[in-house]
């Protein structure tokens, strides 16, 4: 197994203590997990989440040596705050979000997240999700696919790929999808696209968004997210692409700000106060080193906020 992605920079942003309450809120395999807890040591906790029992099965045998320091929960993150006072934890020192699939997801066939593999087209994070990647390739309605391409797969050619998918329906599998979408995007003059990147990729990537309703519970989980820090703990998120790297980005500007008036606005009205401070400007990218270990770690963007100490009225 390899390391997990931005390792290093993730204990050092979160600078673990030997008393401090952690929550790792998309816990995988447990690698970042496992890092927290030995830097927190000897009396460190974490509380770690997953939607997907597989994830926690390994997460579990990957942190067993730290016993009852490590407490894990099949819950989404949205309910994060609601896991916290389940188990009274007033606020804690250190939050991680580490967006997207795991390496265990993609290499694992039958989960359909990979166009490389021929398996059913599934695609969830969570096996109690009712809606699969399926459902959306069979059921929508043309135009509404298309958008659904474009909005999360920034595909500029979607009316084209919805198209050949209703022309193609039904489809199983995934390697019949990536085919369909190959083809579309060959007939139209775009074959293998700009860096060699396969031409499904942002098919595959709208529609895991899509059946995961991945934008909105990242939307969902920062505020609570904030609103559980202790003064001067520190919430990471590393996202995968844009769109969810925008969200992150917005509200931690939004937060690191006393006023957010529109700028043409003289006087503030908006009572707003900051309530975080931006660790860093810009997002913390991995090293060449890392991306050549892991070209997967390649779109990684890790972006860092601390909370404020309560200022005085
Ligand atoms: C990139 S992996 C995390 C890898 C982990 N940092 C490690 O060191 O192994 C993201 C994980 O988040 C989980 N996930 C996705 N959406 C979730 C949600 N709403 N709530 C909790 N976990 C979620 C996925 O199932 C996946 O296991």
């Amino acid at each position: 197994m390899h390391r997990p992605v931005l390792y290093q920079e993730i204990i050092h942003a979160l600078q673990p203590r030997r008393d401090g309450l952690y929550v790792d809120a998309t816990i995988g395999a447990g690698g970042h997990a496992w890092g927290l807890l030995q830097a927190s040591a000897p009396s460190g906790r974490l509380l770690g989440l997953d939607v997907d029992p597989q994830a926690l099965k390994l997460a579990q045998l990957k942190l067993a040596e730290f016993g009852e320091r490590a407490v894990l929960v099949r819950a989404s993150y949205t309910t994060l705050g609601e896991q916290l006072s389940v188990l009274g934890w007033g606020a804690v020192d250190g939050i991680l979000l580490d967006l997207g699939m795991s390496s265990m997801q993609v290499d694992t066939p039958e989960r359909g997240f990979s166009f490389l593999a021929e398996a059913p087209l599934d695609m969830r994070f969570d096996p109690d999700n009712p809606m699969r990647a399926a459902d959306l390739v069979n059921e929508l309605p043309e135009g509404e696919l298309a958008d659904l391409l474009f909005k999360y797969g920034e595909e500029r050619r979607s009316r084209q790929i919805a198209r050949a998918i209703l022309a193609a329906r039904p489809l199983q599998t995934t390697v019949e999808l990536a085919q369909v979408v190959a083809n579309a995007l060959r007939a139209s003059g775009r074959g293998r696209g700009r860096r060699g990147i396969h031409p499904a990729t942002r098919t595959f990537q709208a529609l895991r968004i899509a059946v995961n309703h991945e934008l909105e519970a990242v939307e969902a989980v920062l505020p609570q997210a904030v609103a559980a820090l202790a003064p001067g703990g520190r919430l990471a998120v590393i996202s995968f692409h844009s769109l969810e790297d925008r969200i992150v980005k917005q509200f931690f500007r939004r937060e690191s700000r006393d006023c957010i008036c529109p700028p043409e606005q003289p006087v503030c009205t908006c009572g707003h106060k900051a309530s975080v401070r931006e660790v860093v400007r810009h997002p913390i990218v991995p090293q060449a080193a890392e991306v050549e270990a892991n070209p997967r770690s390649r779109s990684a963007r890790l972006r860092i906020v601390e909370k404020l100490t309560d200022q005085l009225a």
